[in-house]
């Protein structure tokens, strides 16, 4: 009797060890890629090192679980993004793709999350439609739709009336644009649209066409980190004495380049859902942090979009009990905590992230140029989707 248990045990040991990836599963592998090089280095240093500082602060064990973080570079180019995240599926069995920062990106990887069924999480990438494109993602960034209608509403009751958009002519520009447009026109202002394209803008000639427009305040969207070359030509054509009132998304005054731009960002009004400034303990010592982290960089709206992101993983998982698939969807779907930007929420429905929208002024506090905060419009839907539920 005692023989013939130990020889099944035996048995059963050595049809473990047999099968494939076995032993993988005492690990969760989490596929973060990202833009490391290229034009939006940037935006993918900002992700990477907010996601890093969650792990190195909450530790790399979950549920029992080893969280193996695979970072993989795109190159900011769609295909990359693609085969990448194929390689990390097929070959590296991981059970979350994370990162995607930018719209592109994420709408390429999409319905490889859909078939093989594992989470993405979208920590950067900001058109509405994203969720859409798979029930498999979740995001922890924002929508464009979102941070830009509260700016409308600002302008509208400002005493703006006439408008120029300047927009970056893809997908979040496009929704930033058509989201003004739509609250804007509706208040009773006007509105005139400009696009610019999303590589090696030159916004020169958009300037000149805005100069000779004459309008109250001009509406910027340009992705992360372009904010520093469009506030060079800003200021090199005079806008900054022309009384044009600079309003937009917080895009283009990004915390990590706001710093730089010196005088001319002073009084630019922009809404969206982070600023390095923003007053809370969490947020406090997130700041510094991230700061120690990454050589004294300011932490920005992506670098909270990365360390949300792991937050989120982390959490999904110890509801699952280190479980993948529909499972850790299901889990993160709802769930909500304090975030350095402040509260925010999964939708249950959408996936999409609920969040506060502050409305900010560039100010010099401390020496140093900060988005300062001096409203809030609590828990913002992404509006783009609510309004199809309704
Ligand atoms: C995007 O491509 O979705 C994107 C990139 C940078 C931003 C916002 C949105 O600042």
């Amino acid at each position: 009797m005692h023989r013939r248990t130990l020889i099944l045990a035996a048995g059963a040991a050595a049809l473990l060890a047999a099968v494939p990836g076995a032993q993988a599963q005492e690990a969760v592998k989490v596929g973060l890629i990202l833009p490391l090089t290229g034009p939006f280095t940037a935006i993918g240093r900002q992700v990477e090192t907010g996601a890093r500082l969650y792990m190195q602060q909450h530790g790399d064990t979950v549920a029992g679980k080893k969280i193996e973080l695979i970072v993989k570079d795109d190159g900011g180019v769609a295909d990359a993004t693609k085969r990448t995240a194929q390689e990390l599926i097929v070959n590296d069995k991981v059970d979350v793709l994370a990162g995607f920062g930018l719209t592109p990106l994420a709408l390429a990887t999409a319905p490889l999350a859909t078939q093989a069924k594992v989470p993405m999480v979208v920590m950067a990438a900001g058109t509405a439609t994203i969720t859409e494109a798979s029930p498999f993602i979740v995001r922890t960034s924002f929508t464009l739709p979102q941070a830009t209608e509260p700016m409308a509403d600002w302008a509208a009751k400002n005493g703006i009336k006439k408008v120029t958009t300047l927009v970056s002519d893809y997908g979040p520009g496009i929704d930033a644009e058509k989201a003004f447009t739509g609250v804007f026109t509706k208040a009773g202002g006007q509105v005139e649209s400009l696009r610019v394209p999303l590589a090696n803008p030159d916004f020169s000639p958009f300037l000149q066409k805005v100069a000779d427009a004459k309008p109250d305040a001009l509406f910027v969207f340009v992705p992360a980190g372009q904010g520093a070359q469009f506030m060079k030509q800003f200021v090199e054509r005079g806008f900054d004495k022309s009384g044009i009132k600079l309003i937009g998304p917080g895009d283009v005054t990004d915390d990590e380049v706001l710093n730089n731009m010196g005088d001319v960002a002073l009084g630019a009004i922009t809404t969206h859902h982070y600023s390095a400034a923003h007053d809370s303990p969490e947020n406090k010592s997130f700041v510094e942090a991230f700061k120690k982290a990454s050589n004294g960089t300011r932490p920005n709206f992506m670098g909270v979009g990365g360390y949300d992101g792991m937050h989120l993983i982390y959490e999904g998982l110890k509801k699952t009990n280190g479980q993948g698939g529909q499972a850790l969807i299901d889990a993160m779907k709802g769930m909500s905590w304090t975030s350095p930007r402040g509260p925010v929420s999964i939708d249950p429905q959408t996936r999409d992230i609920v969040q506060n929208i502050y409305v900010r002024k560039v100010e010099r506090k401390d020496g140093e140029l900060y988005n300062v905060e001096f409203a809030t419009i609590p828990n913002v839907k992404d509006p783009v989707k609510a309004a199809k539920s309704n």
